[in-house]
């Protein structure tokens, strides 16, 4: 992926240099002068931060310091519009002033514990998330990785317990394409060669199968699976939304043979794909959910696993936990972050602007592109590499004031804060017409927007 997936890339700085003339639609100028002392220049603080730091991302050459809303603002004080929103977690916009608020009101109360203790905050934020996703309960974690594991440990738990599977045995079916995040187990069985090159011996348990193929799902299950584990649409993949009807069938699948659907909702839950999970455009329930990203409100790493009682009952205290799992500063922040995405209907305005915007792009007529998926606000632009990379895009981008990022080598993700107005999708869709143009021109191609 992009967080995650840049290992393909050679280095911090292998994009060819760009001179672009700006346009009318090109950011604000800067208030500021340019950083006089070298060492604090953008050059020299990525030159620090390549110094120090594992070269294990590959970001585009921005030095951002602040941000407020759908914008941010880089240390010359140029303005750039987000439309990527950390790959999803800040869903809220950028310093969110009522999650500012509720940040800095607990920090001055109580921020750690562990929890040897009980704190005022975890059972309020644990009852509103059950409340809106109808689970029994929560398990909280921090990051998306490690509530993906605590999924994988409740559906092995099941199957041993429940379902009987003889021990040391346990499946789980997952998809090609996957993408749980990057603890050696989840990439273990993931189907990226960079993802998991030099990293094993891996945990075994897991069968890999099509995306979007029930037939394969269905003829992957043995008396020993206990879970097929999916995220409902493929986020880190390039967007990749399988055919309708897939993840009902899925559900039927699971229904059928005594076997848990688990989703991995950390991308596409809280309204990111237009309904506030993405498994209502199925019409189904899932018997454990994961959330996590924008949970903790672009502030801080907030993750869960959610089931009902007869899985999530099977935890024993000592079976699982983590030292900042459900800390009161993450409740606190969380607690309000869905508090919000309900107050400011963040959900209708995915649902709404999402189709806004996609009804505009597919007016876009280019052989650059050769594809266009989304929903709600998580939409994917598919490049044909023999013409551009994805990445020479989100750099042109860049330059004229607008963030992407690239997802494997051929697509431009969009999935902007979901507190974004339509004047502010307009002005995306301009640049991203603008840099179009100028790379159709470059390469001697057409490119028209359909009125
Ligand atoms: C669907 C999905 N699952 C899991 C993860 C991993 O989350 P984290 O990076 O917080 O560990 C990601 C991150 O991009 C994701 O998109």
């Amino acid at each position: 992926m992009s967080a995650n997936s840049e290992s393909s890339h050679t280095g911090f700085l292998a994009a060819p240099k760009l001179s672009i003339g700006v346009k009318s639609n090109a950011p604000r100028k800067s208030r500021r002068s340019p950083t006089a002392d070298p060492a604090k220049s953008s050059a020299g603080i990525i030159e620090t931060e390549q110094k120090y730091c594992a070269p294990n991302y590959l970001p585009l050459p921005v030095t951002l310091v602040r941000g407020k809303g759908v914008y941010l603002w880089d240390q010359d004080d140029k303005r750039y519009l987000d439309m990527m929103s950390a790959y999803s977690a800040v869903s809220h916009g950028h310093c969110n002033p009522r999650l500012v608020a509720a940040l800095t009101r607990q920090a001055e109360q109580l921020t750690i514990v562990s929890r040897a203790f009980h704190t005022d905050k975890l059972a309020p934020f644990a009852e509103k998330l059950c409340a809106l996703t109808g689970f029994d309960k929560m398990l909280p974690m921090n990051t998306g990785a490690e509530a993906v594991e605590t999924a994988i440990k409740a559906a092995r738990h099941w199957g041993y317990k429940k379902k009987h599977i003889p021990g040391g045995l346990a499946e789980i079916i997952v998809a090609e394409g996957n993408f749980h995040g990057r603890t050696t187990t989840i990439v273990g069985f993931s189907s990226e060669v960079e993802y998991r090159a030099g990293f094993g011996p891996f945990t075994p348990g897991f069968k890999l199968v099509p995306f979007g193929d029930a037939n394969a799902f269905r003829g992957a299950i043995t008396p020993s699976t206990c879970a097929i584990l999916v995220e409902p649409i493929q986020g880190e993949s390039g967007i990749r939304i399988p055919p309708e009807g897939w993840l009902r069938e899925v559900r039927a699948i699971c229904d059928e043979n005594n076997v848990l659907l688990i989703l991995d909702e950390i991308q596409t839950g809280l309204g990111r794909t237009g309904e506030m999970f993405c498994f209502e455009h199925e019409g189904i329930r899932p018997d454990g959910l994961i959330l996590g990203k924008a949970l903790g409100g672009g502030m801080m790493p907030v993750s869960a696993f959610l089931a009902d009682d007869e899985i999530m009952e099977l935890f024993q205290p000592g079976s699982h936990g983590s030292t900042f799992g459900g800390n009161p500063l993450a409740a606190a922040v969380a607690l309000e972050a869905l508090q919000i995405l309900l107050d400011d209907d963040l959900v209708a305005n995915s649902h709404r602007l999402g189709a806004y915007m996609l009804s505009r792009l597919q007016k876009f007529r280019t052989p650059l592109i050769t594809d266009l998926r989304g929903r709600g606000l998580f939409i994917g632009i598919e490049f044909d590499p023999e013409m551009v990379s994805a990445r020479e895009v989100c750099e042109r981008l860049m330059t004229r004031g607008v963030l992407s990022k690239e997802t494997h080598k051929t697509v431009v993700r969009f999935a902007p804060p979901l507190v974004i107005e339509q004047d502010q999708i307009d002005q995306a869709l301009e640049t991203f017409s603008e840099v179009l143009a100028e790379i159709a021109a470059d390469r001697s191609v057409t490119f028209t927007v359909e009125s």
